[in-house]
């Protein structure tokens, strides 16, 4: 039986890559700090919960000793990080690094989290320039960029067969935070009116986190060193997006399309974006991956779970600092209001 160990496992790209191999016959180690947030099927299908603390090196070592077929990275964001787990990679058959579109860079060097937005001319392959490799803090607008490329370059050039996936906007379940909490919440609270920036036409690429999972089992099979875009095979716009949250529920509620405003924030999503951000996905392809499927029908997975939890314990999980200032239902409706009249 294939073993694989994954560090991060109980987040949302962790579960789902857990699910796909546990159904294509392998053994699976989840790794994480809180055995508490292990979700119970995987457990019900025979994956093992080990703690782990990925900042640690004696705790990598009770993890990654016996070796595995491969290790699905998670929790790199740092050059540091990756080099804590290049010493164990002489005995794992392939290993996936998760990286993020974060990296890329446009022709004037802005990149998703620089002040002014990138503007990238189609989509953007592997090939793309990235952010120079830097250090500092990873947790900082500036710093997530230039440390988890210079992540990768430490995985890659360690001449272990290591697949670097960048993904874009993960859904999924156990996302934390997940987006799509954006439209389901206002469905849950029978809002009867969608604001939507930028006439609903922003494009931020989607990556579900089972055509994330599909990818990685590709690899797992195909060791080697590369770079791999994942997102999903369609790039919704985030009328579409909202679409897709209110037809999965036959809910029905008027759009409001409005242009941008920077005096107001009725409107912003979570996908907002000036010009489209959309991955090549050709290399993947061309390695024989097939995506699970379009971010519709993957999404219906995130937006059922989203419902399940909050009729369990409301808004739960998705209780974030993220979603601040994101439900302001007083100047949705002050601003429906104007419209009417
Ligand atoms: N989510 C996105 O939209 C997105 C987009 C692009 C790229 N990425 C990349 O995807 C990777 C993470 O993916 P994700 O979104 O699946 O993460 P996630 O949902 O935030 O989950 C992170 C997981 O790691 C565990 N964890 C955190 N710190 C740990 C530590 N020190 N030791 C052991 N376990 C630890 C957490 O559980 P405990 O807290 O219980 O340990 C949790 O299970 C990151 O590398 C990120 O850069 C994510």
């Amino acid at each position: 039986m294939s073993k694989a160990v994954i560090l991060g496992g109980t987040g949302v790209i962790g579960q789902a890559a857990a699910r796909r191999l546990l159904a294509a016959g392998w053994q699976v180690d989840v790794c994480s700090r809180n055995p508490g947030r292990m979700p119970a099927d995987l457990e019900a299908k025979g994956a093992r919960h080990q703690i782990l603390d990925r900042m640690d090196a004696s705790s990598l070592r009770s993890a990654l000793n016996d070796g595995a077929d491969l290790l699905v990275d998670c929790l790199a964001f740092t050059a540091a990080d990756a080099r804590l787990v290049i010493p164990f990679l002489g005995s794992i058959g392939s290993t996936v690094m998760i990286s993020s579109k974060a990296v890329y860079i446009d022709n004037d060097g802005r990149h998703v989290n620089s002040e002014v937005r990138p503007q990238f001319h189609g989509p953007i392959s592997e090939t793309n320039p990235t952010i120079p490799p830097g250090s500092g803090d990873y947790r900082t607008a500036e710093g997530y960029g230039p440390n988890k490329v210079a992540a990768e370059q430490a995985f890659l050039d360690s001449g272990n067969p290591v697949t670097v996936i960048r993904a874009s906007k993960v859904h999924g379940q156990g996302a934390a935070p997940a987006r799509e909490w954006f439209f389901v919440k206002r469905i849950l609270d029978r809002r009867s009116a969608i604001f939507l920036r930028n006439g609903g036409k922003s494009i931020d690429h989607t990556s579900a986190a089972v055509n994330v999972a599909a990818l990685i089992e590709t690899v797992a099979g195909l060791p080697g060193a590369r770079v791999l875009n994942g997102a999903d095979p369609d790039a919704p716009t985030v009328l579409e997006i909202a679409r897709a949250a209110a037809r999965h529920f036959r809910y029905s509620w008027r759009e409001v399309l409005l242009e941008e405003d920077p005096t107001s924030d009725v409107g912003r999503t979570p996908w907002d974006s000036a010009s489209p951000m959309v991955l090549d996905m050709s290399a993947a392809s061309e390695l024989g991956y097939v995506p699970v499927g379009t971010y519709a029908q993957t999404a219906a997975e995130t937006l059922d779970w989203l419902a399940g939890t909050f009729q369990r314990d409301g808004a739960g999980a998705q209780n974030l600092p993220f979603f601040e200032g994101r439900f302001d239902y007083a100047a949705e409706d002050e601003h429906l209001k104007v419209l009417t009249h």
